[in-house]
């Protein structure tokens, strides 16, 4: 089984990709996404978007761009910097994101009200001269639709005139942001309508997720998880051994990882955010996934109200000091999205 990191805009940056890679994946991620780049008319990318690309801070070859848009144009451009400047030559497109200010300017889950628009984009991207002359791929990450699902088969439909490299599905529809259960019927209709290939995302969280999955859909050949590796990165260690069912977790070493993996996200945040606020707020987002995993979650309250770098540094510590990682069966996350 293929596995991908999906993107998580705020978490999966290279500065949480690169330690991801260096303690856990070791070869094991067979992709990870960047978080998506916004386009626009301007032609240039934002700071943060640059030094989120620049091959000097990805130094592994499965790195794979996402840009939302909805114009051709902006997304040409992109694809064609993204190449020659950057030498990407896969780039994955965004029709998935459900919050307010994108949607409402029809991109991401947006893209999917107006599909006359979206098969246009698809036409114009994809006759692209340049973009056919390079042999750039071009993935999809997207919902179900927009308001419903009623319209999945003519999303499918449309994405079955063009060659993607993949489709990418996380079966919701926008309203349902990342809660709501996931209706593995309309994935179950992709597998058997997709001319493209077909990969599955969304609540795989834990190694029984995971069993469940791969008993219900055994011809699938990849899937993307995003908040499940955040919580558990190790988990990766179960999805690619060769019996997931049967493998048997050393939990110490999993937690002496951890420990490590924290450190050097936290250094590697430190050398690009100034001031303790920013740095401190973007670990935080960690523990509010990992601490799924902790068999003892109340020092994490130390750790969420720590203001300032020493009494954060110190929190951590006597978090890990005192908690053990637990594999969990299931895991409800809280989060709204
Ligand atoms: C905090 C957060 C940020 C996200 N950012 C992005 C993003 O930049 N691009 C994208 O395609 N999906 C984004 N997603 C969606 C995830 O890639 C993924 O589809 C979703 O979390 C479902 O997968 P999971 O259940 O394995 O977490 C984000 C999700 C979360 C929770």
């Amino acid at each position: 089984m293929k596995i991908y990191l999906a993107p998580l805009e705020g978490l999966t940056d290279y500065t949480l990709r690169n330690p991801f890679e260096e303690v856990y994946g070791q070869g094991k991620v067979d992709k990870y996404f960047t978080p998506f780049i916004s386009p626009n008319s301007s032609e240039r990318f934002l700071t943060k978007e640059m030094r989120d690309i620049d091959r000097l801070n990805n130094t592994n070859k499965n790195v794979i761009p996402q840009v939302m848009t909805n114009s051709s144009k902006d997304f040409i451009w992109t694809i064609k910097k993204l190449y020659e400047e950057f030498g990407y030559k896969e780039i994955n497109l965004n029709a998935g994101c459900p919050s307010g200010t994108v949607v409402s300017k029809g991109k991401g889950s947006g893209f999917l009200g107006d599909l006359d628009k979206m098969e246009k984009f698809f036409y114009e991207t994809f006759s692209n001269p340049y973009i056919e002359a390079n042999n750039i791929k071009i993935s999809v990450k997207t919902r179900i639709g927009l308001n419903d699902s009623d319209h999945w088969e003519d999303i499918l439909d449309i994405y079955n005139k063009f060659k993607l490299e993949e489709l990418i599905i996380h079966p919701r529809i926008r309203s349902d942001f990342y809660k709501n259960d996931v209706k593995l019927e309309a994935f179950n209709l992709a597998l058997k309508k997709s001319t493209n290939k077909v990969v599955y995302n969304g609540d795989i969280f834990t190694r029984r997720d995971y069993l469940e999955f791969i008993d219900k859909f055994p011809d699938c050949q990849a899937v993307m998880l995003g908040r499940g590796l955040i919580a558990d990165p190790a988990l990766i260690d179960v999805l690619k051994a060769d019996n997931p069912k049967d493998y048997v977790r050393d939990l110490e070493y999993d937690k002496e990882r951890l420990s490590k993996f924290h450190q050097r996200v936290l250094e590697e945040r430190l050398k690009i955010m100034s001031g303790d606020k920013h740095a401190i707020h973007r670990m935080k987002e960690m523990w509010c996934y990992m601490e799924y995993v902790l068999d003892d979650k109340k020092d994490v309250k130390l750790v969420k109200k720590s203001q300032k770098m020493e009494e954060y540094k110190l929190a951590v510590k006597v978090l890990l000091n005192n908690t053990n990682i637990e594999e969990k069966e299931h895991i409800s996350f809280w989060k709204k999205h």
